[in-house]
């Protein structure tokens, strides 16, 4: 099945109410390109203010707790971030387990967590450049996201609606330099393999996976032109209505994923 490509704007620890007037830009050009599925994921405090305003793009969260409340002090819960509109949230980003420590049964935990809150989840996985240069990428990223995501008994029965994999080199992120395309294509190729192996090839094959680090509008087409690309995780370039459409628009030619 071809899915429209999927580009997600991930703001980071980006954006105060002065974003908002660029978060508007973004949603009423996301209206002009329908064949593409734009969604954000600004800091907490900007979910509910675009949820309210967007008629297009979904927004989406940066991160949740594992569980449903209580004495958390600072911590948000799944139920609290689809209650102030997030539709999807993003999780295991390298970010998150670098700074935080987070450990792939703890982001198993919030996947859990988000799926039974009725949200969408973005896996994310990645191999730093230590483990690049050793070889040994694949196997690294085949072992964390089998850790990261739930197991098939966990999943609801659209996991392909509900689930997006996002693989994102952690040496990539924010560097200005993409994977390859070669390297892109293998670890997507290896990625697909293992969703049908977790999950079926009816279920596993329809799972979008997109490619996040350095996406920029001059890079994107090449990068979506790579067979199981089905879109991608933009930090920095999504700051901008301009560059972020800028990518929107080069995907906007149907591809297969
Ligand atoms: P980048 O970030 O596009 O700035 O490299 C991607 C991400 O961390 O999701």
């Amino acid at each position: 099945m071809t899915r429209r490509p999927y580009i997600v704007g991930n703001w980071k620890m980006y954006g105060t109410r002065a974003m908002l007037s660029e978060a508007r830009a973004i949603d009423r050009a996301a209206q002009r390109h329908m064949k593409v599925e734009v969604a954000l994921a600004p800091p907490y405090t900007l979910i509910h203010p675009i949820h309210r305003e967007a008629e297009q793009i979904a927004v989406g969260a940066q991160d949740c707790h594992h569980q449903d409340g209580g004495a958390h002090t600072g911590d948000i819960s799944a139920a609290m971030i689809a209650d102030a509109g997030a539709k999807f949230v993003i999780l295991g980003h390298s970010e998150r387990r670098q700074d935080h420590g987070e450990g792939d049964a703890l982001v198993r935990a919030k996947a859990e967590a988000a799926l039974a809150a009725g949200l969408r989840i973005i896996m994310c996985c990645g191999e730093s450049a230590g483990t690049r240069e050793s070889g040994k990428a694949v196997e690294f990223v085949k072992q964390q996201l089998t850790a990261s995501l739930p197991s098939a008994e966990a999943m609801p029965a659209d996991i392909a609606e509900r689930l997006t994999v996002a693989y994102e080199p952690i040496w990539a992120i924010g560097t200005g330099t993409a994977a390859t395309t070669d390297d892109i294509g293998e670890m997507h190729a290896c990625i697909r393999a293992l969703l049908v192996d977790l999950f079926g090839e009816e279920q596993g094959r329809d799972v979008r996976i997109i490619y996040g680090g350095s996406v920029k509008p001059d890079n994107a087409a090449a990068i979506f032109a790579v067979p199981e690309v089905g879109g991608a995780l933009v930090g920095g370039a999504s700051l901008t209505a301009d560059s972020f459409m800028g990518i929107a628009l080069a995907a906007s030619e149907p591809f297969e994923n």
